[in-house]
This record gives C-alpha cells, sequence and structure tokens, in this order.
C-alpha cells in the first residue's frame, strides 16, 4: 500500500478513537481498548475461549503455515495479510484484498480483524437487549453476519463463489449457519441471549467432516459375467465443493478388493506411489495448484480439472471384479490436510468391509 493511504488511514483511525470515547453513554465504564483484541477478553471470555480454540487463532503460528515450503516462517511476505490480516470492514468486505496487520501477529485472525470498524465495534445485525448500553458500543451491521465477512480471506480459495454457484443461497442457508453453531450466552444480570459460537469448525474436524458427505453401494451386472462395484458419494452436507479448499486439502476414495483366500488385489493401475499405500482402486477428490500436472491427468481422465465434488454432487466410482474370485470389498474415504500426507496420515472418515455376493 501507498505511504499516502497508510497515512490516511492512520488519521481516519484516530478520528475514530475519538469518536469512540464521545459516543460513549454517562455512567459506563471504561472504553474497549480497540487497538488489541486482547481487551475484549475480560468481559467476553467464553467467545474468547472458543476463538482460541479455532483455526483463527492459529493462522499465524500454525506448524502446516510456517513450514518451509509453505510461508517459510511468513519470509514469504505475500502471506501474511489474510493470516494476520488488518480489519477486513477497514480494508473492504467482499472480494476485495485484504491488507497486513503490523500489531500482534501472533493473533492471527483476532476479534478486531472481523469487528473493528475505525473507531467502533460492529454487532450483529439483530443486537442483544444488552448491545445498547455496552462498554465497547457495538453498532449493529447485518454485513458482519453475511457471506461478504469471510469473503476477502475465503476467496481466493473459492469457497464464497462455490457457495454462491449452490442451491444454499436460495434457500436462505449461509455460512454461519454451518460453521457458527447458535450457543447460549450469559449476560452480567444472569439473564441469557443468544450468540454464535466463534470455534470454527472445518477440515481439522471430524464431526463436520463426516457431515459433509453420504456414501452407498450397488452391485451392477459387468461385461463379460463379470459384475461391477458401484461407489455413489455425495456431497451432501458441505455448502460449498468438498473437500473445500482450492489448494491444500485432499479427498481419496479408496477401495481395496479381497480374494476368498483373504488375499488383496494390487492396484489396477500397477503403482503404488507415495500416498497411494492402499487400495486396488483409487479415486481423488481434489483442486490442483495452479499448474500442478494433475491438472491435466484430470482433464483427461475425468473431462475437469478440479475433481472436488460440487455441492450436491454424486459421483459414481465404478470397480470392475469377477465374483469367482473375489469375496469382499474394504472401502475406505480418506481426508488429507495435505495432498502429500500417506494414506495412514490422514482421517479415515468412512471405512467399512462389504461383502460382494
Ligand atoms: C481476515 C481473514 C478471515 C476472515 C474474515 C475469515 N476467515 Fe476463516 N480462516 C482464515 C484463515 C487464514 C484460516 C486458516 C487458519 C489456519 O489453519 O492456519 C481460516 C480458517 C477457517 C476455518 C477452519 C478451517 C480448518 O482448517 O478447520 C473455517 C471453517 C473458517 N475459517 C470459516 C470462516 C467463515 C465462515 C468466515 C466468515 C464468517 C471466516 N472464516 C472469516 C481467515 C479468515
Ligand atoms: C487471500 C487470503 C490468504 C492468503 C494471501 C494466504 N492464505 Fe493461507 N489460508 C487462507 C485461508 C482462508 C485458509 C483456510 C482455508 C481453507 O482451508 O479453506 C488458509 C489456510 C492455509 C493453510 C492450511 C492450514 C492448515 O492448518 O491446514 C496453509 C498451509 C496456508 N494457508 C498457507 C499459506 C501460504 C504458504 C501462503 C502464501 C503463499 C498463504 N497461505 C496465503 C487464506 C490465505
Ligand atoms: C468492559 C467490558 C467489555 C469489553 C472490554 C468489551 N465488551 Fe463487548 N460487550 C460488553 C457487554 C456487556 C455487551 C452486551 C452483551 C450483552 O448483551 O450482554 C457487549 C456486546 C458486544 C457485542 C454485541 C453483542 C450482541 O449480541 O449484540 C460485540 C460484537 C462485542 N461486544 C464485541 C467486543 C469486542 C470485539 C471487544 C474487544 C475489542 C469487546 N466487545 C470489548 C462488554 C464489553
Ligand atoms: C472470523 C470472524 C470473527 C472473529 C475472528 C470473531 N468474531 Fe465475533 N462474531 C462474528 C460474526 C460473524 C458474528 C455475528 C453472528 C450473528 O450475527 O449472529 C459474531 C458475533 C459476536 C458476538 C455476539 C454474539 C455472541 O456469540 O455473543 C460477540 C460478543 C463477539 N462476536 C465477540 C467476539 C470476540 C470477543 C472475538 C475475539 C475473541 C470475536 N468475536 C472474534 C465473527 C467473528
Ligand atoms: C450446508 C453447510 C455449509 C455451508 C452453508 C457452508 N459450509 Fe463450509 N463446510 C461445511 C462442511 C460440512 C465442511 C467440511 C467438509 C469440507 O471441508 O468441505 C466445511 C468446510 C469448510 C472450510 C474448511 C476447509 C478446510 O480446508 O479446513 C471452510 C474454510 C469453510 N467451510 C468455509 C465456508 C464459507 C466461507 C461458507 C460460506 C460462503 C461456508 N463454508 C458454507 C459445511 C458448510
Amino acid at each position: 500500500m501507498k505511504r499516502g493511504a497508510r497515512l490516511a488511514i492512520g488519521l481516519l483511525l484516530a478520528i475514530g478513537f475519538v469518536g469512540a470515547l464521545f459516543s460513549l453513554r454517562g455512567g459506563t465504564a471504561v472504553p474497549a481498548d480497540l487497538s488489541s483484541s486482547t481487551s475484549c477478553r475480560a468481559c467476553h471470555a467464553d467467545v474468547w475461549d472458543e476463538w482460541a480454540s479455532s483455526w483463527h487463532a492459529q493462522s499465524f503460528t500454525d506448524p502446516l503455515v510456517l513450514a518451509k515450503e509453505q510461508s517459510d516462517n511468513f519470509r514469504k511476505q505475500e502471506c501474511i495479510p489474510c493470516h494476520a490480516p488488518a480489519p477486513v470492514f477497514e480494508s473492504g468486505l467482499g472480494k476485495e484484498r485484504v491488507i497486513e496487520r503490523f500489531s500482534e501477529r501472533e493473533l492471527g485472525v483476532d476479534c478486531l480483524s472481523c469487528h473493528r470498524n475505525y473507531g467502533t465495534i460492529v454487532g450483529p445485525g439483530t443486537p442483544s437487549s444488552g448491545a445498547a448500553n455496552a462498554p465497547c458500543a457495538p453498532i449493529a451491521d447485518a454485513r458482519l453476519a453475511s457471506p461478504a465477512l469471510c469473503a476477502p480471506c475465503h476467496n481466493q480459495h473459492l469457497t464464497v463463489d462455490e457457495w454462491e454457484a449452490s442451491s444454499y443461497p436460495k434457500a436462505g442457508v449461509t455460512c454461519l449457519d454451518c460453521h457458527m453453531q447458535p450457543v447460549e450466552r450469559t449476560n452480567g444480570d444472569g439473564t441469557t441471549r443468544r450468540g454464535r459460537s466463534h470455534r470454527f469448525p472445518g477440515g481439522h474436524d471430524l464431526e463436520t467432516l463426516h457431515k459433509a458427505f453420504t456414501l452407498r453401494t450397488e452391485i451392477q451386472e459387468g461385461a463379460n459375467g463379470g459384475k461391477v462395484l458401484v461407489v455413489l458419494l455425495t456431497n451432501s452436507g458441505a455448502g460449498h465443493n468438498f473437500p473445500a479448499d482450492a489448494r491444500h486439502r485432499a479427498l481419496d476414495l479408496v477401495v481395496t478388493l479381497q480374494q476368498h483366500d483373504g488375499i488383496e488385489l494390487p492396484p489396477r493401475d500397477g503403482g503404488r506411489g507415495y500416498g497411494r499405500e492402499r487400495g486396488t482402486a483409487r479415486r481423488r477428490f481434489r483442486n490442483p495448484y495452479r499448474e500442478e500436472t494433475e491438472r491435466l491427468t484430470n482433464k483427461e481422465q475425468f473431462g475437469r480439472e478440479n475433481t472436488q465434488l460440487i455441492a450436491g454432487e454424486t459421483v459414481a466410482f465404478e470397480v470392475p471384479f469377477d465374483p469367482a474370485a473375489v469375496a469382499r470389498a474394504r472401502i475406505e474415504l480418506i481426508y488429507k490436510l495435505t495432498p502429500i500426507q500417506l494414506d495412514d496420515e490422514g482421517a479415515r472418515i468412512h471405512d467399512a468391509a462389504i461383502e460382494l455376493r
């Protein structure tokens, strides 16, 4: 950013702080310190604890991000903006670019990243009754609860575009419905109100991963007296592509056929490459990064470069077998945080054996 623009923002900030001081009504406690998220902790301990357990709180200290081949301890400056962001209400909502923060970067995506708008705190579109007299003087703004808040950081990985293209917006189902579950909060006077969890569960959370899909199997007649095991995998619960994220994640559907004597059939394509330790047949769901050769292979094999499951989509994976030789099949769905993880390092979110009669 140009020095002039930075100065202008600084000036606006200063005006904002003064504004916040004057907006306090008589009798309220000390104003919240809008220069650091740590000031929110004293009064919002429950929200703080949820946030502290979230990946938003780890975004600047996450070992996966710090790795040499990733941000190299953030020596790659272009990685800083979303992982230690200045408030998005200030840099622009929707598909605007995020600006890096220069203080307390270790707090990652912190309270102020989402709640500060220069000199004020942004609150929910439907504020609680207590909010009117709150020391932090939140100003209600419906944009806080909208996907436009998530977009500056999450649309680089295309998640918001994918949601927009799905049937969820029409049904009124937004990011918050699946990623910010309702929780009960206790006010100072002992009464309760409805809040929203700040844990933001996603790909690191088994329960959330289990909600993303349904899997069915069918056995059909094949060629020359053979049969075909058809595994039908549906993205039935993610409001965007599954696995979400245009860069890191991979999902492997692995089918292992077993003979009557228990011996497993080797891979159909002969190879046991790195990260493919198991299975007779495998299909990978993933959006390969930029110029990776996997894009071309996908295009040849499946007619599309990106094999992520689109919201609502069902893919049929067909594994032909000889019923005289094969007795059963093991079907595994392995979710990998990075495409280079080994089968045993991933999360096995489905694992079942079926008899092939
Ligand atoms: C200012 C940037 C920013 C904003 C705004 C933001 N996020 Fe994030 N979010 C991140 C970053 C960076 C991570 C990755 C942290 C890590 O794992 O290192 C993340 C992680 C997540 C994860 C967890 C993924 C996992 O690995 O389990 C979910 C879910 C999520 N965000 C949802 C949302 C939703 C929904 C919104 C909007 C309400 C939102 N985020 C707003 C930057 C942001
Ligand atoms: C435009 C915003 C943005 C920028 C710039 C950005 N990231 Fe991220 N990063 C995110 C978001 C959002 C997530 C979580 C999203 C998800 O998993 O879909 C994330 C997640 C990650 C993760 C996965 C973390 C985990 O625990 O699984 C890694 C690794 C990562 N980023 C590395 C980088 C590197 C390296 C750079 C610089 C080359 C970078 N990021 C730049 C937004 C960004
Ligand atoms: C001195 C105590 C105090 C501090 C410090 C404080 N808040 Fe608050 N905040 C409150 C109280 C009290 C409410 C009213 C909530 C209620 O209804 O009980 C509130 C309300 C809110 C709301 C709106 C809740 C709603 O349902 O409308 C948001 C958002 C919020 N605070 C964010 C923050 C952030 C972010 C910080 C740190 C910059 C912060 N607060 C610092 C006491 C505080
Ligand atoms: C990734 C963005 C994001 C971060 C980070 C974040 N919030 Fe929020 N917060 C939201 C959204 C979105 C809502 C509005 C939910 C709604 O409209 O129902 C919200 C609602 C709230 C509320 C009112 C509802 C409730 O659950 O009580 C409070 C208070 C609050 N946030 C405080 C904080 C504090 C304190 C922090 C830091 C520890 C924080 N938030 C970090 C996005 C965020
Ligand atoms: C109908 C429920 C639903 C909606 C709506 C939804 N998500 Fe998700 N989201 C999921 C499920 C389930 C997962 C876990 C499976 C996956 O990673 O795709 C997930 C995963 C994620 C992740 C984690 C990716 C990772 O790599 O760890 C991010 C980030 C995310 N969603 C952001 C968003 C954003 C931003 C929106 C709104 C534009 C949104 N989600 C809307 C259900 C939903």
